[in-house]
């Protein structure tokens, strides 16, 4: 979680208040990524006098009381103007010390903000390096892992300091002492007009918008001889002698220098893309560092299946698609999207004239996928129930065994894997910390490894062999919606694709593609109760609780409605598979307590009535999620929201549609923000 943002302009004039206003713009493009507290670090605090000496303003809450803060900052000119300059910038979603303005980001090495930095992850050694640096007489001043960093890196600046150390050998130094997770920018009084970024296993990438067109589509990258150079040393766990690093420079091609360049530095490309559409994506232990407008890659150690380019992309999002428009939040504009994200799912995927269905990014593999033993699906949260909701079709179709994990209860029980498994990570992020420890578990153990991923470039869609990405377009609110709706597709189309060349199962695959081809405007069906589904959050907003029960191809509605309900309303709400309910929680219903039923005309109908009759047994008075012109449903309760019939494995995506709409109608008439709910950030980078 957190955002990170920097930028770095080099022979191209900027005044400060066009710097910060494109750091504050950046922050904002990711605060659904965490936002408790944000910051900016920027150079010239006491205006022409020490002019790289580096101004910090933080601020509790979200980006706009930074920005506040920002605009009543007397001791900085707004008009002055640079022709480098280097300012980085931080949205935190508190893992360690409560948000406050001292645990924001930037942290700094000392009270003159000799070295600043923000930092996305989280330092499990911390305290072993904190307590090495007390002793060393540094003293801290917030809560935060990541001020060790700062007061690192300061450390050995003062033991290196005459071996005219640059500042990207510093910093790679000090990662070398780093456990846990990161994404770095630093930045330093030192190294003016110099910034050094660095990642592992947190996400991190530069934008790059040059006047001059770039001479090369890849970075090469450059590499130490080796790791000799660094000793461990001293009484606790070793810091960094001095040592001469050789470097291989032969490869040496950065983009500069004296090139009129500007740099952007950020957790995701939705903060670039009003910039440059042209992108690198760094790779775990990394270290780009910019020097006189040069950017240079560099690894310490390289291994024999490493690349040793990063290539430049192009990416094909739109500003527009990063804007919330005439909508009054990003998930209001979101689920409004689903007609067109689920096309965007099938699109050139689907030939409904033929039945053939194509998926580019596993087609390569699908003999190896035939052959396997068992198909597992790994996720978290929505992502793990859009695998829930396909789970029955899957087993239906591909008559191999299916197992749905949870990323973090898969690791917890060391869960057996073995080479001829076929192991699917689902996630929006493709960066969600526990799916992305689950898939190197599964690497390691050598099953094969498809990515189901919305964003392009993400950590998950780099380390799988294959794999699809849902094309939902950005997903910015923090609950997440058109991203299930397109997961759920997309792994429908990866079924339809396993049972192509068997004549027994070719009726019911017809059936499904027709199914799919009607489902946009099914959707739009469902939009359009917007306003019965706004009256019923009327009645029901105050409540303190509301369960969600239905079962077969309708479980997943529930649970997935469930936690759209409780992330954003803050009620308690529980997703029940009817066929439980008598085991327990048939004990919560009574006159009082709010029950949605999902009954749609599939094979477990009947059941579904019988659960509803033991409901109205006790005093119960549900409401119903049935099918339009079921009148006999209809009538069995006071209250009921219908939507078109589909075949049975697509009617959860038009059960679900509902159940978004109503969390979201029941957060706004409790006024709270529904683009970022508490205690929540989109993209869960840490355990
Ligand atoms: C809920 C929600 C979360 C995510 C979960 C996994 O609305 O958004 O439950 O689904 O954190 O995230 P991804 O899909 O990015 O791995």
């Amino acid at each position: 979680m957190c955002g990170i943002f920097a930028y770095l302009n080099y022979l191209v004039p900027a005044t400060r208040k066009e710097i910060l206003d494109i750091l504050i713009n950046g922050l904002k493009r990711l605060e659904y990524r965490g936002y408790d507290s944000a910051g900016v670090g920027f150079d010239g605090s006491i205006e022409d006098c020490k002019e790289c000496q580096i101004k910090l303003i933080k601020s509790q809450g979200k980006v706009c009381r930074l920005e506040e803060a920002v605009q009543k900052c007397k001791d900085v000119s707004f008009e002055k103007s640079f022709d480098i300059h280097v300012g980085i910038a931080h949205t935190r979603w508190a893992t360690h010390g409560e948000p406050s303005d001292v645990n924001s980001h930037p942290q700094r090495s000392d009270t003159s903000n000799e070295f600043i930095l923000v930092h996305n992850g989280i330092i499990t050694n911390y305290k072993d390096i904190k307590s090495f640096l007390m002793k060393k007489g540094h003293q801290f001043e917030s809560e935060t892992d990541t001020e060790v960093i700062a007061k690192l890196i300061k450390h050995l600046y003062g033991t290196h300091k005459d071996s005219n150390i640059t500042f990207r050998e510093l910093v790679e130094i000090a990662i070398q002492q780093l456990e846990g997770a990161f994404a770095l920018g630093v930045t330093s009084v030192h190294y003016p007009g110099e910034i050094v970024v660095t990642r592992r296993g947190s996400p991190l990438l530069i934008g790059v918008k040059s006047q001059t067109k770039l001479t090369t589509d890849h970075i090469p990258i450059l590499y130490s001889k080796g790791k000799k150079d660094i000793s461990l040393h001293e009484e606790h766990r070793g810091f960094i002698g001095s040592g001469k690093r050789n470097e291989e420079q032969t490869e040496f091609h950065p983009i500069g220098p004296n090139k009129i360049v500007e740099y952007f530095f950020a957790s995701d490309a939705s903060a670039v893309i009003e910039h440059t559409n042209q992108v690198i994506f760094l790779e775990d232990d990394d270290v780009a560092a910019v020097k006189n407008g040069c950017l240079t890659i560099h690894r310490v150690s390289r291994n024999v299946d490493d690349s040793t380019i990063r290539e430049v992309i192009t990416l094909k999002m739109e500003i527009q698609q990063i804007m919330k428009g005439s909508f009054s939040s990003f998930m209001q504009k979101e689920i409004f999207e689903q007609p067109e994200s689920v096309v965007n799912t099938m699109r050139g995927r689907v030939n409904f004239a033929t039945n053939k269905v194509v998926l580019g990014g596993i087609k390569d593999f699908m003999c190896e996928i035939r052959r396997c033993r068992r198909l597992l699906f790994i996720a978290c949260g929505t992502s793990y129930h859009s695998a829930i909701a396909t789970r029955q079709l899957l087993e239906e179709l591909t008559e191999l065994p299916v197992m749905v994990e949870l990323a973090s209860d898969f690791l917890d029980r060391n869960t057996p894997v073995f080479r001829d498994d076929v192991c699917f990570f689902i996630s929006q992020s493709g960066e969600t910390a526990d799916t992305l420890m689950a898939l190197r578990y599964c690497k390691t153990r050598g099953a094969l490894i498809v990515g189901i991923t919305n964003v392009v470039g993400s950590s998950i869609s780099r380390d799988s062999h294959c794999g699809v990405h849902i094309n939902a377009g950005p997903e910015i609110g923090v609950a997440s919606t058109k991203a299930y709706t397109s997961q759920f597709i997309a792994l429908v189309l990866f079924g339809l694709i396993m049972c192509e060349d068997r004549i027994s199962m070719q009726e019911r695959r017809n059936e499904i593609i027709q199914g799919l081809k009607t489902l946009p405007e099914q959707i739009k069906e469902v939009l359009k109760m917007d306003e019965q589904i706004h009256k019923l959050a009327l009645e029901l907003y105050q409540q303190k609780s509301l369960l969600v029960m239905g079962r077969g191809y309708n479980y997943a509605t529930c649970l997935e409605g469930a936690l759209k309900i409780k992330e954003l309303t803050y009620m308690h709400s529980e997703g029940i598979l009817a066929g439980e309910l008598k085991h327990g929680p048939l004990a919560l219903v009574d006159k009082a307590m709010p029950v949605i039923m999902v009954i749609t005309r599939d094979l477990v109908y009947k059941k579904c009535i019988n659960a509803l009759e033991q409901v109205k047994a006790r005093q119960g008075e549900p409401i119903l999620i049935c099918n339009s012109g079921d009148t006999d449903t209809q009538s069995q309760a006071n209250k009921s929201v219908s939507v078109p019939l589909a075949i049975d494995c697509l009617q959860g995506i038009l059960t679900c549609i509902p159940l978004q709409l109503l969390s979201l109608h029941i957060a706004e008439l409790r006024k709270l923000d529904v683009d970022c709910p508490r205690n929540l950030a989109k993209s869960v980078t840490v355990e």
